[in-house]
């Protein structure tokens, strides 16, 4: 069975790595899906989130990173999937999440959401957190994958 994981991930955090792990470990193959005409401004670009994710996960062998554009219904029934994965953190995403499981079921009533419930050890972890926090000189190492780590340096350290 195929499920997909979508998100900005810009860029993926330990968080999100972790959630893919689990979900590699249960389904046959997993779609990271990243979005590529977002309202928000990115840090990364489109090809530079796939870098990233792609090195992240070499180590996984049914994991596949690809961009999609425009409903997320229309990208899964694409490649014909009916699952989609989200990671919840606080109590405070559960809003959100739940808004967008029943808007994505109302678009497409046999696409189902499954909810993991994140890593306690990254639950305050987002990737907008981590931008924010680089962008002072804080560190964030423990937080990414090396391959972001790595980008992050280049874009806020100059190193
Ligand atoms: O990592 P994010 O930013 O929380 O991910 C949000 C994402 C990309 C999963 C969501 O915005 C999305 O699926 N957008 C695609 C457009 C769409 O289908 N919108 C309607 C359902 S929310």
């Amino acid at each position: 069975m195929k499920i997909i994981y979508p998100g900005s991930f810009d860029p993926i955090t330990l968080g999100h790595l972790d959630i893919v792990e689990r979900i590699s470990k249960k389904f046959d193959e997993v779609y990271i899906a990243i979005l590529s005409n977002y309202k928000k401004q990115s840090l990364f670009t489109v090809d530079e989130r796939i870098k990233i994710i792609e090195e992240a996960c070499k180590d996984f062998n049914n994991v596949k990173v690809v961009a999609f554009s425009g409903l997320l219904v229309d990208f899964a029934k694409s490649i014909d999937c009916k699952l989609i994965a989200r990671g919840l953190r606080e109590v405070s995403d559960y809003e959100k999440e739940v808004q967008m499981a029943l808007m994505n079921r109302a678009l497409d009533n046999d696409m189902e959401t499954l909810f993991l419930v994140s890593n306690a050890k990254y639950s305050f972890v987002s990737s907008s957190i981590i931008k924010e926090v680089i962008s002072f000189g804080g560190d964030v190492e423990s937080f990414v994958p090396e391959a972001a780590y790595k980008m992050l340096k280049i874009k806020y350290l100059n190193k």
